[in-house]
């Protein structure tokens, strides 16, 4: 009988990848996909470290699955359960420790032995392998993307920001061969992708090994984006995430020229401070990356910007607040995450002192979000009239409804026939709402011109 997997990712993009990929990998194995733990045969947590919260939400999930395998062995079943991502990462000991009813921990760049450690006897804690094996040993992808697609092309950081655990949980930088990436993009357009977005946790540090041998010299970004550029049926390309200390000239030139490069970027800085900056271990002060949008703008002038902050960094001031909210009201954002500092075991700013009491961080936090918020609803209004090329993703919640995501990453919706689905289409922006945009089809005549992106 045919088995069945869910996997539930946590975190970022990055995740929500490899889960794919594990997919990928079980699929051969007789797995098809569940759509909830219940009517699984093997649940995967693909789990996130970033901050505490995340972390621990894998622990309630972990208690709630383990009454479900309870109740299975009880009737004569089991219930296979892996914990994968960052969390196995950094805590895999702790896992087997406080949820013992776990079969399997495997850390990010181990999970292309998943058949492999399936089939051994016994719980079992994999955590340890060099990044570049696991790719080299994934398989083709299973199928179809959709008209969206990932791609990781570089994993893992070399910048220790004093607060940040993606070092120690998904290791070195590591940028994947450009032949492999080529060859991954050419199989998901053939499968039906429009769009792709390139992934990295530090992805504008891409440098990969060329074309020709392993040891080509290693291409920048850039270079890569405008040969991914030239694959026939591709329509839009994407990266994430960047740091400001490697947008260089090059990627900058890029956002001018290649005209399916999308006209949006997120690019954090985390802090508008220099001495949060500094003490962040960022390497840049808040006017670096001011001039550095000021050189993006320049390039792409319509180019819209998403960040991230973490608010109540320890020692943070009012003063230094303020700075934040200084930069954020300079730079104006389409979009924005934000954050209450998270102390990370291991990492060199959990030892800092001045750590900031939680109703602090939360009074900051709110203050940011809500200028954020506003900023993205003002952004979104400014879209009201406008024609735009939406990539129709998936169906929407009211009948006859698909959502796409607009050039600027917005999510769109619009009453659309469904043999649409999956097709770029011309629309006119009828709505600038909180989170998305409201829009209708654009009709024959009504010319994209130069709000095409
Ligand atoms: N606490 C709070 N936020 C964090 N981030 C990373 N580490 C922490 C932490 N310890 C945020 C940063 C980063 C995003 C992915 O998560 O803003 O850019
Ligand atoms: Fe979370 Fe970072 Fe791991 Fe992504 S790489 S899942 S953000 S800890």
């Amino acid at each position: 009988m045919a088995k069945k997997l869910f996997v539930k990712t946590y975190g970022c993009q990055m995740n929500a990848y490899d889960s794919a990929r594990m997919a990928d990998l079980l699929a051969p194995q007789g797995y098809g996909a569940a759509v909830a733990a219940e009517e699984a045969d093997m649940v995967i947590l693909n789990t996130c470290h970033i901050r505490e919260k995340a972390a621990e939400k894998v622990y309630s999930e972990l208690g709630r699955l383990r009454a479900l395998k309870q109740t299975r062995r009880a009737k004569g079943g089991d219930l296979v359960i892996a914990v994968a991502g960052c969390v196995a990462q950094a805590e895999g000991e702790e896992v087997r420790r406080r949820a013992p009813w776990v079969d399997l921990v495997i850390g990010p760049q181990a999970f292309h032995r998943l058949p492999e450690l399936l089939a051994e006897t016994g719980p079992c804690v994999d955590t340890d392998f060099p990044v570049a094996a696991k790719y080299a040993l994934l398989p083709e992808e299973a199928g179809s993307r959709g008209p969206s697609a990932f791609l990781t092309v570089q994993e893992g950081c070399d910048k220790f920001c004093s607060f940040c655990v993606v070092p120690y949980t998904r290791g070195a930088e590591y940028s994947r061969p450009v032949a492999d990436v080529t060859l991954e993009a050419e199989r998901l357009v053939a499968a039906g992708s429009r769009e792709i977005t390139l992934l990295g946790q530090n992805v504008n540090a891409y440098h990969g090994a060329g074309p020709g041998d392993r040891d080509g010299q290693p291409w920048g970004l850039a270079r890569l984006i405008r040969h991914l550029a030239g694959l026939e049926g591709l329509t839009r390309l994407r990266y994430t995430t960047s740091h400001p200390l490697d947008m260089d000239a090059e990627l900058i030139a890029a956002h001018a020229e290649v005209p399916i490069l999308a006209p949006y970027l997120h690019l954090p800085v985390q802090s508008g401070s220099d001495a949060v900056l500094a003490a962040m271990g960022r390497r840049h002060r808040a006017e670096d990356y001011l001039r550095l949008v000021e050189r993006l703008r320049a390039a792409r002038p319509d180019l819209a910007l998403s960040g991230d902050f973490i608010v109540g960094f320890p020692a943070e001031s009012e003063a230094d607040f303020a700075a934040t909210l200084a930069l954020v009201r300079e730079v104006g954002y389409a979009s924005a995450y934000s954050f209450k500092y998270s102390a990370r075991p291991g990492t060199p700013a959990a030892d800092l002192e001045g750590q900031l009491p939680d109703e602090l961080k939360a009074e900051r936090l709110a203050e940011l979000q809500g200028l954020l918020e506003a900023q993205q609803m003002a952004f979104n209004r400014s879209c009201e009239g406008r024609r735009f090329e939406v990539l129709l993703e998936r169906p929407g919640r009211q009948p006859g409804q698909l959502v796409g995501r607009s050039p600027y990453m917005q999510a769109v919706h619009l009453q659309a026939p469904a043999e649409l689905m999956g097709q770029a289409v011309g629309v006119v922006v009828e709505r600038g709402l909180a989170n998305s945009l409201a829009a209708r089809l654009a009709g024959p005549h009504e010319d994209l011109g130069a709000d095409a992106a």
